[in-house]
């Protein structure tokens, strides 16, 4: 990471939770700071601005938010005392759907910006600085945020980059279409000048991101072919920036898998074997209520055809157990899926209420030891799939992308293709470089190897 003075000593903390979107609005926020005389701090104590860039997703998650508040709230109190100021803002998607909600339960907030009025940053701390009393800016105008916020500087080999944003499925659980906003796709030419930006400063690797990133949809840029272009031309598209070696892209709705896109994990070398494909639930009747507009049936044929185009696939996905009216015989059903797709790696989660989406007033609330009950075999079965597919790469040789030094001296930790950990003994002079690793072993979150000779890397 590189460090610059800022111009008058202010500092900035920004504490991200939530999905790596939040992560990719966090670095851009900090760029935008930058002009303004904000350099980064450590940690919160010491900031002229702490922002909390927040998720909505489950209750827990949004919870967290506020005993942050809390500690917050007494820093701020400290400083004041020590005649300093601390500006508190909170950001992200509790910001959005919380709104004035959030100054009325902690006063100590200063500013409510909402993920669509990130570029206005600026204007509202010179309000703040006025005390111009609470601040809400939670207006949908997304690409205006996107034109206005400032480039950011990469911090390693690997980068997010934003092309879609919002979602118009409204699945029955889910809060994302009401904090996001509609579906937007980014211009096609902005997102190829910021891959340009990020490859030139070293990025080999860039996840292309987006609440249904495979809804992206655009009219080819000049002097290209087509009529609309889908995600899977964008990717071979971006394939072709030259230093770019690895593109990958997060998270796809199985409604906007097209074949296009699974084609171009057949063809495009540069589109890494790995597709995070959320599924939710294994009975049909579930998926239904849930508004998830697919039946497994459809997802197993998608996988299906996805792993015909390209066999040594890694897929991962997303569960939810206990959604109302899930019976024990239906969560039977998620594990039959479960066993039938076989997942590299996936995420499980226990149903949560969430105030104002449909779910949160169904009849047939699922009890929360029942939901635990679920969550423990389903997690059990899909760690033992994990470990299973980590296992499968013992012997082969695959090519690495190293990102950071490893917790030992002489070693590093880099990325298979498959986005598994890979740890390996190799000089630092190697860090954001392709490297083919043998692999050894598999430890519980990573594999192990060594360094193998060029040319030995199979995937
Ligand atoms: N856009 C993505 C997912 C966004 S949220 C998609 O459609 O797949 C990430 C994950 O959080 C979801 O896939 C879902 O598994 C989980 N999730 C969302 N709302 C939830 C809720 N109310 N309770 C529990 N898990 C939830
Ligand atoms: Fe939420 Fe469903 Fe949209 Fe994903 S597709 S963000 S789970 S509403
Ligand atoms: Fe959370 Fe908002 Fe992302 S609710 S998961 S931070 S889109």
């Amino acid at each position: 990471m590189t460090e610059t003075r800022p111009k008058q000593g202010k500092s900035v903390f920004i504490r991200t939770y939530g999905c790596q979107m939040n992560v990719y609005d966090s670095e851009r926020m900090a760029g935008l700071l930058k002009p303004l005389g904000y350099g980064l701090a450590d940690a919160p104590e010491a900031a002229d601005l702490v922002i909390l860039n927040t998720c909505h997703i489950r209750e827990k998650a949004a919870e967290k938010v506020y005993s942050e508040l809390g500690r917050l709230k007494r820093m701020k109190a400290n400083k004041a005392l020590q005649g300093g100021d601390m500006k508190i803002a909170v950001a992200g998607c509790v910001a959005q759907a919380e709104g004035a909600e959030i100054t009325a339960r902690a006063p100590q907030v200063d500013m409510v910006v909402g993920p669509q009025a990130y570029h206005r940053l600026p204007e509202l701390l010179a309000r703040a600085a006025r005390d111009d009393g609470d601040i809400l800016e939670t207006d949908f105008a997304v690409d205006e945020k996107f034109d206005r916020l400032a480039e950011r500087e990469a911090e390693g080999p690997t980068a997010f980059l934003t092309i879609q944003e919002g979602c118009d499925k409204f699945c029955t659980f889910c809060v994302v279409p009401y904090t996001r906003g509609a579906e937007v796709s980014r211009n096609i030419d902005a997102i190829v000048a910021e891959a340009r930006a990020l490859a030139a400063q070293g990025v080999k690797e860039i996840t292309l991101l987006g609440q249904n990133v495979n809804a992206w949809r655009s009219t080819p840029p000049a002097g290209e072919a087509g009529d609309e272009w889908g995600l899977g031309e964008l990717c071979r598209h971006l394939a072709k920036i030259d230093g770019l070696e690895r593109i990958r892209f997060t998270t796809s709705h199985p409604r906007d898998m097209d074949d296009g896109l699974i084609a171009a994990f057949g063809e495009e070398k540069k589109l890494m074997p790995y597709l995070h494909l959320p599924v939710q639930a294994g009975a049909d009747r579930v998926l239904k209520a849930m508004n998830r507009g697919h039946t497994t049936e459809h997802y197993v044929g998608l996988i299906e055809k996805i792993r015909a185009a390209r066999p040594d696939i890694a897929i991962s996905g997303d569960f939810i157990v206990g959604f109302p009216g899930e019976t024990a015989s239906d969560f039977e059903e998620t594990l039959v899926l479960a066993k039938a797709i076989g997942y590299a790696s996936a995420f499980s989660f226990k149903y949560s209420r969430r105030p104002g989406t449909p779910g949160a007033v169904m009849a047939k609330q699922v009890a929360e030891t029942e939901k635990d009950e679920r969550l423990a075999r389903l997690q059990a079965l899909l760690e033992a799939q994990r470990q299973d597919f980590n296992s499968r790469q013992i012997g082969k040789a695959l090519p690495v992308l190293f990102e950071k030094p490893g917790r030992h001296e002489g070693q590093l930790i880099g990325r298979s293709p498959y986005l598994q950990s890979v740890h390996v003994s190799a000089p630092q002079s190697m860090l954001g470089s392709i490297a083919p690793v043998k692999i050894k072993g598999v430890t519980p979150n990573a594999l192990a190897g060594v360094l193998a000779k060029q040319g030995e890397a199979a995937a």
